[in-house]
């Protein structure tokens, strides 16, 4: 049933064409960025080195061609540029990360760069300025070296050190930011930076690893909420949230009981791992569990290899987000699998194989990136029904091409199209609260581990040019308009 809000935007007679309705007004148009992705200026003034810094200098093949984040976008220095590019767009929205170690070079507050702090109020006056309202994020996996060298987020001492940074943050920068995310991606942080080890720091820590590290960012983001919640939101009125990625999942035999099950494992431990417990009841899902407790039992552990949280700790966890963050790029067929393998590790303890279904296409950037705009819709309405309806942003959706691709992005902005009108169903068929989509990414980046091969930009970036140039691709042009109109245009007048 359409709410009352939405309900003027009912279809007069006929069906419902979600090429003829504007999205809400007031409907956030962005675009996303990280620090390190895009800055450059590694050693710049004061900056501390981070993990980033660290595991792209080792080399070791770990990253495409070794390549590293020292130049990037060269934003630190060419940050005007990114302006005309926020602004050719039309953005209402902009967000991007603050390095942590430009503003504390050893990730402290015992000393802060004033230099790191300039730069960012520059951004920030700059969009506000023009009109783009910022959207902020404290954490986007460029921890400090310093902290990384005393256990980083496998340490408990992290939360506290998290916390004074935001606090920070908060008094620095809070008079002008209202929109803040504390950490983005804590499933990525945790699977891939201290279980697997294939992203920064590279720890490798099978099946211990990614939890023990995702209970203290899950920490370190509720004592942030609480902070800004106590000591500054009554003066600053901002929002505080935590980005969280996942998958749609769907069962690969919707018939299949047991296919069912893993689907719903498959979820549990994606979004649920860290929804549940900030958004629901302050503790992990259930099935995620009993999952781990059984399996670290057969193992021969004398405890979960999931640590508990407290009664204590639950109560602080629990409700610690101020609207829902979701960066959504892909879907998955789910099978049931059955774990005999040894050693463990998050995806051996659910029990979930993943499977790509082969009819969906591909972003030719990004192997692992099926093109399912249909998933969001589905996901949107799950995460309403699941954690209760929360105001949703989407921080970050994108589709990446291979290094050589043509300016003329056709097939691309099909793509964002696509997901366009899975979001107008969403708002209006589904009741979805949604309140804001933004593209990853503005500009061509540093793609974590494969380097400059992979293109998410709305702006193509010559990183061969020393001046690094700046130029739209069609997805620009088209989303620009999009953006100007409020609302999709007759798909005829565009491809
Ligand atoms: C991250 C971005 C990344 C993007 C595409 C997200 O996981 O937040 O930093 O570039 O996905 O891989």
């Amino acid at each position: 049933m359409a709410s009352a809000a939405n309900a003027s935007f009912a279809p007069a007679s006929g069906g419902w064409d979600p090429e003829d309705v504007s999205f809400p007004s007031g409907f956030a148009w962005g675009a996303a960025t990280a620090a390190y992705q895009v800055e450059g200026g590694w050693n710049a003034d004061g900056k501390g080195p981070n993990v980033w810094d660290t595991f792209t200098h080792q080399g070791g093949d770990r990253v495409f061609k070794n390549q590293t984040g020292d130049v990037a976008c060269g934003s630190y220095t060419l940050w005007e540029e990114d302006l005309k590019c926020i602004k050719q767009l039309g953005l209402t929205h902009y967000r991007f990360s603050l390095s942590w170690s430009r503003l504390l070079p050893d990730g402290t507050t015992g000393f802060i760069n004033q230099k790191g702090v300039d730069y960012y109020n520059k951004i920030i006056n700059d969009l506000l300025a023009n009109g783009v309202v910022p959207m902020v994020t404290l954490y986007h996996f460029d921890l400090p070296q310093h902290l990384e060298d005393q256990g980083g987020w496998s340490s408990d001492a992290i939360i506290d050190t998290f916390d004074s940074y935001a606090q920070f943050c908060f008094s620095t920068f809070g008079d002008q930011v209202k929109l803040w995310i504390t950490i983005n991606e804590p499933y990525i942080v945790a699977k891939d930076g201290y279980e697997r080890g294939i992203v920064a720091p590279g720890v490798v820590e099978p099946g211990t690893g990614a939890y023990r590290t995702a209970r203290n960012m899950i920490k370190a983001h509720a004592k942030a909420w609480h902070s800004y919640n106590l000591l500054f939101r009554r003066t600053q009125h901002g929002f505080v949230s935590i980005a969280l990625n996942s998958d749609w999942a769907e069962p690969l035999d919707p018939t299949c009981l047991a296919d069912q099950e893993a689907t719903k494992r498959y979820m549990a431990f994606c979004l649920g791992w860290f929804a549940e417990p900030i958004f629901i009841s302050g503790d992990y899902p259930d099935v995620m569990k009993s999952q781990i407790s059984a399996r670290s039992a057969k193992e021969g552990y004398q405890s979960s290899r999931l640590p508990e949280f407290t009664e204590e700790e639950k109560m602080m966890i629990k409700g610690t987000a101020d609207f829902f963050a979701l960066n959504y790029y892909t879907t998955r067929k789910v099978k049931h699998q059955e774990n005999t393998h040894s050693e463990p590790s998050v995806s051996r303890d659910r029990e979930a194989e993943q499977i790509m279904d082969h009819s969906w296409p591909r972003a030719p950037g990004s192997s692992w990136l099926a093109v399912v705009p249909w998933g969001l819709r589905k996901l949107l309405k799950y995460i309403k029904d699941m954690y209760n309806n929360p105001i949703i942003y989407i921080t970050e959706n994108g589709f990446s091409q291979r290094d050589f691709a043509p300016l003329d992005d056709t097939q691309r902005w099909k793509y964002f199209r696509q997901t366009l009108l899975e979001i107008l169903k969403a708002i209006f068929l589904d009741d979805v609260r949604l309140k804001g989509y933004f593209v990853w990414s503005l500009l061509d980046n540093f793609e974590w581990t494969c380097g400059y091969s992979c293109r998410f930009g709305l702006f193509h970036v010559d990183f061969e040019n020393p001046a690094l140039p700046r130029v739209p691709y069609r997805s620009a042009i088209e989303y620009a308009k999009v953006i100007s109109k409020n609302g999709l245009t007759k798909s005829t007048d565009e491809l």
